[in-house]
């Protein structure tokens, strides 16, 4: 199964990054996740969506050969961060390559809430007919005090954490076969 994955901080020691990093290599065995690099995306511009450049039509034609799509928030004043909507403003114009995708959220900040505000936007951001991706219900992962969570090399030392993505992860890829079945 083929999971493609935004992450809305570029920067370079972002814990967002670690966790989606962390969880690429921890279900690599019955998952491929790979790390889109929304980061690099141009400033979105309606006059430019005819015509986008490369990296545009890359992370596009990745979106629309996955079979779901992670998203590992920041928050950032409350909302997601202009490197995720942007991303998402981008891949909902056009072919619109998530409607339809199953999704699922996590999120990692430092405070305790775990980015709670953050995936609450998201969660009504991909409800927006252009984006319209299927998001997993509840299965909510909000990684608060994250900097207690993981060590220097990036991995989850939280076990009771650990262990609850797992299941969440397990629930995303049981209820995305349960849809393919379906269509
Ligand atoms: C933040 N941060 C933050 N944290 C939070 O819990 N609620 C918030 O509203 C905000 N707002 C906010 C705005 C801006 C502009 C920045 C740069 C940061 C802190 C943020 O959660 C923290 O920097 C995380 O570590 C960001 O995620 P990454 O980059 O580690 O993945």
């Amino acid at each position: 199964m083929k999971i493609v994955a935004m992450v809305g901080s570029n920067r370079k020691d972002s814990y967002n990054m670690k966790l989606a990093s962390f969880m690429q290599e921890r279900y690599k065995d019955k998952l491929d996740i790979e790390i889109l690099p929304i980061g690099q995306l141009p400033f979105y511009n309606q006059d430019d969506e005819l015509d986008p450049s490369d990296i545009v039509e890359d992370i596009r034609e990745k979106i629309r050969n996955s079979d779901g799509i992670l998203f590992a928030t920041p928050e950032y004043n409350a909302s997601i961060s202009g490197v995720l909507k942007n991303a998402i403003d981008w891949f909902s114009r056009v072919d619109k390559v998530m409607v339809n995708k199953p999704a699922m959220i996590v999120g990692a900040s430092m405070g305790r809430l775990g980015t709670v505000k953050a995936q609450m936007h998201l969660r009504q951001i991909l409800n927006a007919p252009g984006v319209g991706t299927i998001t997993l219900p509840g299965n909510e992962v909000y990684v608060g005090a994250v900097h207690e969570k993981i060590d220097e090399n990036g991995n989850l030392t939280d076990e009771q954490t650990a262990q609850f993505i797992d299941s969440v992860m397990d629930n995303f890829v049981h209820w995305i076969e349960k849809m393919s079945v379906k269509q």
